[in-house]
C-alpha cells in the first residue's frame, strides 16, 4: 500500500479510466491534467479513434486541451483491456441503465469487473463510479475480484466514488465539484483519497461503499421527487388558472425554508429519471415500497402527455386538429445546452403527437441527428432564429436565411430552452407557441399565442 500511495504522491502512479462518455472522458482529462499519465478503456472503437486523433466529442471537454494531452502523450485511450496488467489504479465509468421492466441493468459493470478480474495484481487500486444501488460493490464486485485469489485491503483496494458531474454546467465541473469517497476497508478509502485529492479540490471520505452509494441516489432522488413536485403544482395551477412559474419565482423569493424546482415536460438524462429507481429496486427485494420515489416517477413521466394535451387544446382553440397538423418541437436534448438525449421527453412528446397523426419535426442546434426507430431524422435548419454569436460545440453559428419560415408550423413546443434560440423571434414569426420550459417569460407577444406549462 505504501509503494501505491507513494507512486500516487510523486504522480507517478499509471491511472486508467473504463468507458469514456460523459462522466469519464471528462474524469480522464481532469487526472491527466493533473499530471498523471493516463489510459482510457474503451469498447466504442469509433470513441476511441476520434480520440487518438485529438477529437472530443463530450462538450464539457475542452477539443484543444483535449489535441494537447493526447498529443503530449499525457491521455492515451485504447480498446485492450490487457493494458490493465500495467495500470496502478482503475476507475470505471460504465452506464448502468434500466432494462424495460425498469430493473436495474448491472451487466455493463459486471462485465468490467470479469475484465478487470483476469488483470487484478498487487497494490491495485479499484473505484466505481457508476451510479447503482446501495451493495452493489461489496456484494457483486468485491467477491468476482476476491477470486483472483487476492484479498481486499491487502493485496488489491476498492473503493466506491460517485459521479456527480452536472454535464453542460460552466460553474461546477468535475475538478470543483466535491467527490465522495467510500472504500471497503480504511486502507482503501486512504488510498482512493489520495488518488482523487490529485486531481479533485474537496475529497469527502466516508465510512462505506454502502454509504457512498447512498449518497448518489439520495441526491438524485431528492431532485426527482422535488421536479415531480414542482410537476404536480404546474398540473394544479393549470387547474386553477395560475400562472406557475409567477408563483415558485415569488415563493423563491423567500431567503430560507424554500428552494425553487421548476416544473417541465418530463425528466430525461442517464440520471434523475433512473437512479431512483435502482433504490426503490433494491427496496422491494427487502419488502419495502419507497412510495414518494414511485409517485414522483409517475407524474414526472406522466409530463409529455400532459404537454400533448396543451398542444391539442392550443390547437382545438385556433379550430385544428393534432391529426394533420405540422408541428415543430425546439430541443430534443434532455436539457438546455447539452447533445444528450438519453431519455430526453421531446422523443415521447413526438412519438405522441406522431402516433395521433401529428407532421413532427424537430430543430435542436446541439443534435444534429436523431435516430427514431433506427431511422436517422434530421434537424430543421432555424439558424435564421438562433443568436449569431452563440457557440455550439466551438462552433460559431451564423444566421441564414429564413428559407425554414416558423410560420408554416401549426403550432411551435419549446421542449429545451437552449440559450441558442432567439425566443422573440421565435414568437414574432410563429403561429402558436407551447412553452414548457418558460423559455419566453422576456418575450414581448400576445399572450394568446403562447401557451405556458
Ligand atoms: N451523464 C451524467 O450526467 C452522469 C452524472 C453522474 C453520474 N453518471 C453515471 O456515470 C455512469 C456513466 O454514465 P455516462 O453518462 O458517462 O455514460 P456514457 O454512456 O456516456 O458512457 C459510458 C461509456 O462506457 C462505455 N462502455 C460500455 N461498456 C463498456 C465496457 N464493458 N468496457 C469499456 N467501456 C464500456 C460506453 O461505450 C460509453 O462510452 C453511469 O452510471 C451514470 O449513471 C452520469
Amino acid at each position: 500500500m505504501s509503494r501505491l500511495i507513494e507512486k500516487i504522491n510523486r504522480k507517478s502512479a499509471k491511472v486508467s479510466v473504463i468507458g469514456l462518455g460523459y462522466v469519464g472522458l471528462p474524469l480522464a482529462v481532469e487526472f491527466a491534467r493533473s499530471g498523471f499519465a493516463v489510459t482510457g478503456i474503451e469498447v466504442d472503437n469509433a470513441k476511441v479513434k476520434k480520440l487518438q486523433k485529438g477529437q472530443s466529442y463530450v462538450d464539457d471537454v475542452d477539443p484543444k486541451e483535449l489535441e494537447d494531452l493526447i498529443k503530449k502523450g499525457q491521455l492515451q485511450a485504447s480498446t485492450d483491456f490487457r493494458l490493465l496488467n500495467e495500470m496502478d489504479t482503475v476507475s470505471i465509468c460504465v452506464p448502468t441503465p434500466l432494462r424495460k421492466t425498469k430493473d436495474p441493468d448491472i451487466s455493463y459493470i459486471l462485465s468490467v469487473t470479469r475484465e478487470i478480474k483476469k488483470y487484478l495484481h498487487k497494490d491495485q487500486l479499484i473505484v466505481l463510479e457508476s451510479t447503482t444501488y446501495p451493495g452493489t460493490t461489496d456484494e457483486l464486485v468485491l467477491p468476482e475480484l476476491e477470486e483472483s485469489g487476492l484479498k481486499v485491503g491487502r493485496d488489491f483496494f476498492l473503493a466506491f466514488s460517485p459521479e456527480r458531474v452536472d454535464p453542460g454546467n460552466k460553474v461546477y465541473t468535475t475538478r470543483n465539484t466535491p467527490k465522495i469517497i467510500g472504500g471497503v476497508t480504511p486502507k482503501c478509502t486512504q488510498l482512493a483519497v489520495a488518488l482523487y485529492q490529485q486531481a479533485i479540490e474537496k475529497v469527502i471520505p466516508l465510512s462505506s461503499t454502502r454509504s457512498a452509494e447512498m449518497v448518489k441516489l439520495l441526491e438524485n432522488t431528492f431532485r426527482a421527487i422535488n421536479i415531480g413536485l414542482a410537476n404536480e403544482v404546474a398540473i394544479i395551477c393549470d387547474r386553477l388558472g395560475i400562472d406557475v412559474w409567477e408563483v415558485i419565482e415569488a415563493a423563491a423569493t423567500k431567503p430560507f425554508g424554500f428552494m425553487p424546482f421548476y416544473p417541465g415536460p418530463g425528466l430525461g438524462g442517464h440520471c434523475i429519471p433512473i437512479d431512483p429507481l435502482y433504490l426503490s429496486w433494491k427496496l422491494k427485494s427487502l419488502n419495502y415500497n419507497a412510495r414518494f420515489i414511485e409517485l414522483a416517477s409517475e407524474i414526472n413521466t406522466s409530463m409529455p402527455y400532459h404537454v400533448v394535451n396543451k398542444v391539442t387544446d392550443a390547437l382545438n382553440r385556433a379550430k385544428k386538429s393534432v391529426n394533420g397538423s405540422k408541428i415543430l418541437i425546439l430541443g430534443v436534448a434532455y436539457k438546455k445546452d447539452v447533445n444528450d438525449v438519453r431519455e430526453s421527453p421531446a422523443l415521447d412528446i413526438l412519438k405522441i403527437l406522431q402516433e395521433k397523426g401529428a407532421q413532427v419535426s424537430y430543430s435542436d442546434p446541439h443534435v444534429p441527428e436523431l435516430m427514431l426507430d433506427t431511422k436517422p431524422v434530421t434537424s430543421v435548419d432555424i439558424s435564421a432564429y438562433c443568436h449569431p454569436t452563440t457557440s455550439v460545440r466551438g462552433q460559431r453559428q451564423e444566421r441564414t436565411g429564413r428559407q425554414n419560415s416558423l410560420a408554416r408550423y401549426d403550432c411551435i413546443i419549446i421542449v429545451t430552452d437552449h440559450s441558442a434560440f432567439d425566443y422573440q423571434a421565435i414568437v414574432n414569426e410563429a403561429t402558436l407557441v407551447v412553452d414548457t420550459r418558460n423559455a419566453t417569460r422576456n418575450v414581448k407577444s400576445s399572450l394568446a399565442k403562447i401557451i405556458k406549462l
